[in-house]
């Protein structure tokens, strides 16, 4: 069993003694409890982003910035929803930056890692990279032509959108990978076959199968958006605590 320092202790202390959860020091940089509570800082953003929120009949969710710098960003978010049990509430996540007007064949590398721990597993969720790419380099960050997903966790029996079409090998890793559609939107999702508590990759790598083998338009499809979270369907009270999510996008 994980010992855990509650929550409220660990932000009155000035430092998390060595070897106690969290393993890194929490700074409060910013507090989001808004639906879409947003901070953004050194070439990163996290948005607390209750976006279904309205099909809970009940719960709340806050999302904690701890610490920053150029090459990283540290979070946690605390949330407990109830109700429409196959339904998200939330996707709390991190993104990196990027600039606009960049296509997919033109991005040489997608370099990421990241570090995380739910402190429990009795929860509907999972915990995932969200990309959106499209054909409109100003399309909206919420959306794309396409969304590729690689769920690296899931907890309880949640499902990607679509079916699977088989396992596939990529970077090492063994994936289940679905396909299917959000309205108009592609959606491929990657889902590791054992659930993993850090990851690193080139995200390349992933929209490279996509062209070889699902006819990915990759040279007119832009990059719109590089987040890692966590989809909540219900549960809690849960805490995913983000030690480390860093990402870098190169051409
Ligand atoms: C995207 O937005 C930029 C900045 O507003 C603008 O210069 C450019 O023409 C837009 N591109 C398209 C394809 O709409
Ligand atoms: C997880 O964290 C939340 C928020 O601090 C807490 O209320 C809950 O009891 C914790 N769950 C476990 C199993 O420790």
């Amino acid at each position: 069993m994980l010992k855990l320092i509650p929550f409220f202790l660990a932000s009155l202390a000035a430092a998390a003694p060595a070897g106690r959860y969290p393993l890194h020091r929490r700074q409060d940089v910013a507090t989001l409890c808004e639906k879409n509570g947003y901070w953004s800082g050194n070439g990163y953003e996290v948005n607390n982003n209750n976006w279904g929120a309205a099909s809970a009949t009940s719960g709340s969710q806050c999302t904690y910035v701890d610490s920053s710098s150029s090459g990283s960003v540290a979070w946690h978010t605390t949330w407990t929803w109830e109700g429409n049990e196959g339904r998200v509430k939330s996707y709390a996540n991190s993104g990196k930056q990027i600039a606009r007007g960049q296509t997919i064949a033109s991005i040489e590398s997608m370099a990421t890692s990241v570090s995380w721990q739910y402190n429990t597993s009795d929860i509907r969720a999972n915990v995932a990279y969200d990309f959106f790419t499209a054909e409109d380099p100003n399309h909206s960050s919420t959306g794309g032509d396409y969304e590729l997903m690689i769920w690296v966790a899931a907890f309880g029996n949640v499902a990607p959108i679509g079916s699977s079409t088989g396992t596939v090998t990529i970077a090492g890793d063994s994936w289940d990978l679905y396909a299917g559609h959000k309205g108009a939107m592609e959606v491929y999702t990657f889902k590791a076959t054992s659930n993993m508590d850090s990851f690193s990759t080139d995200v390349k790598e992933f929209f490279n199968y996509l062209k070889d083998n699902e006819d990915f338009p990759a040279d007119s499809q832009n990059l719109i958006a590089f987040q890692f979270g966590s989809e909540a369907f219900t549960g809690g009270p849960a805490t995913l605590d983000v030690s480390r999510f860093s990402a870098s996008v190169v051409t």
